[in-house]
């Protein structure tokens, strides 16, 4: 995979493909920028570069049509205000447009396209839309591992069009850490996974147990588990299609000589609100229905006493219902013994790195990846196919 320290810039139109796919609020402001502070390096770079910088992104989900909210007008705006330079924003990201705006650039600008989901062809792969993109481009630069598990124009179709193609600096970062965290981790090697549903973590969760030398399952998908060993969870959230499933790693994990620890007492409620009745019981006491939306104190205890030996930890998903203050207790206290630990520590995910964030510690943590679902396919020990398509 070629760099962008491999490649002569100067003068060169470069399209960058970032993922700027952040949270707003109803009133159209970022609320987290970490996936536009990641990209500065490289957008940063190209400019001391002289590069004629092409920002292009998506944003949602606007299912081929153009939709406002959707728009990438804040984006640029917030970009501009961090670069300290205008970044103005092009009526579309592929035309006649695009062209003359491209044209008009001149040796250390920067242009950001609108975003690419407002045409049905950029999730498609499409060939005409990829060669289209990369028209206004010398160089391609993919700088958006948080959608390098997608296979689309942007990410895959536009690299068959340029004459040189690089990973940005987040990229090159993100797949580095992946590296030193899970295929080749200084051990023990911890991975600590969350979250509300096994389905959506089953190959994850696979993959991952052959690797680790222990596993620390919470949240609610811990509920599948628990009841898959005979536990009675009450009115917890539970994926009961999957208890055979669930059964069935355990035991692999058994046989494989790897620890999984589940949690050994929870905060049940009454209800899934905020101001629900709450309690503390191990999970041999969990009512009828009530249900579990955190772990419990004495869980807390036992991950801290996992953790304390490792060298290496992974975290997705967190413990609890979290965004809740009541049931945001065991998330927390994992954040701080994760931060405090002298372990490599590796984290990825929406919601786990917005629980980071609301814990403080986001500056203790080793790295925290921009990736949500591509973080999630590199536990499952896929290639994705943005970062394959620069090889
Ligand atoms: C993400 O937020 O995980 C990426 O931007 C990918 O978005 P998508 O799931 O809509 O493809």
């Amino acid at each position: 995979m070629k760099t962008l320290r491999d490649i002569e810039l100067t003068g060169k139109r470069v399209l960058v493909r970032v993922d700027f796919n952040v949270p707003m609020n109803e009133a159209g402001e970022i609320t987290d920028d970490l996936r536009i502070r990641t990209v500065l390096p490289t957008l940063r770079y190209l400019l001391e570069q002289k590069a004629r910088v092409i920002v292009c992104t998506h944003m949602g989900r606007p299912k081929g049509q153009r939709v406002e909210k959707y728009s990438l007008a804040p984006a640029a705006a917030y970009l501009a205000n961090l670069l300290g330079q205008p970044v103005p924003l092009a009526p579309d990201c592929i035309g006649p447009e695009v062209a003359a705006a491209v044209a008009a650039l001149q040796d250390g600008q920067i242009l950001m396209l609108e975003n690419l989901r407002f045409h049905p062809e950029e999730e498609k792969n499409d060939p005409e839309f990829s060669r289209q993109l990369a028209s206004v481009a010398d160089v391609y630069v993919n700088d958006a591992f948080a959608v390098s598990h997608r296979a689309h124009a942007s990410v895959v179709g536009v690299t068959l069009h340029v004459r040189e193609k690089a990973a940005g600096f987040l990229l090159q970062k993100e797949v580095e850490y992946f590296h030193r965290s899970i295929d080749a981790p200084q051990r023990p090697l911890v991975a600590i996974v969350g979250g509300a549903k096994v389905s959506g973590k089953l190959e994850a969760l696979r993959n991952m147990l052959g690797r680790v030398d222990k596993m620390i399952i919470g949240g609610a998908m811990a509920n599948t588990f628990l009841k898959s060993q005979g536990y009675g969870v009450g009115a917890s959230k539970v994926e009961d299609d999957l208890l055979t499933t669930a059964d069935a790693l355990l035991r692999q994990a058994r046989e494989k000589n790897i620890k999984v620890y589940l949690p050994v007492d929870v905060i049940v409620a009454d209800r899934f609100a905020p101001d629900a009745v709450c309690k503390q019981v191990t999970v041999q006491d969990i009512p009828d229905n009530w249900m579990a939306l955190d772990i419990g104190p004495a869980s807390v205890v036992c991950f801290n006493e996992v953790l304390a030996d490792a060298k290496t930890i992974v975290w997705n998903g967190p413990m609890g219902a979290f965004e809740m203050d009541a049931f945001a207790r065991g998330t927390m206290a994992m954040a701080h013994t994760v931060a405090a630990s002298h372990a490599l520590s590796v984290t990825g995910g929406g919601d786990s790195n917005a629980a980071i964030a609301q814990s403080g510690e986001a500056d203790n943590i080793s790295y925290m990846s921009t990736g949500g679902g591509a973080f999630l396919e590199m536990m499952e020990g896929k290639i994705l196919p943005g970062v394959k398509a620069l090889d």
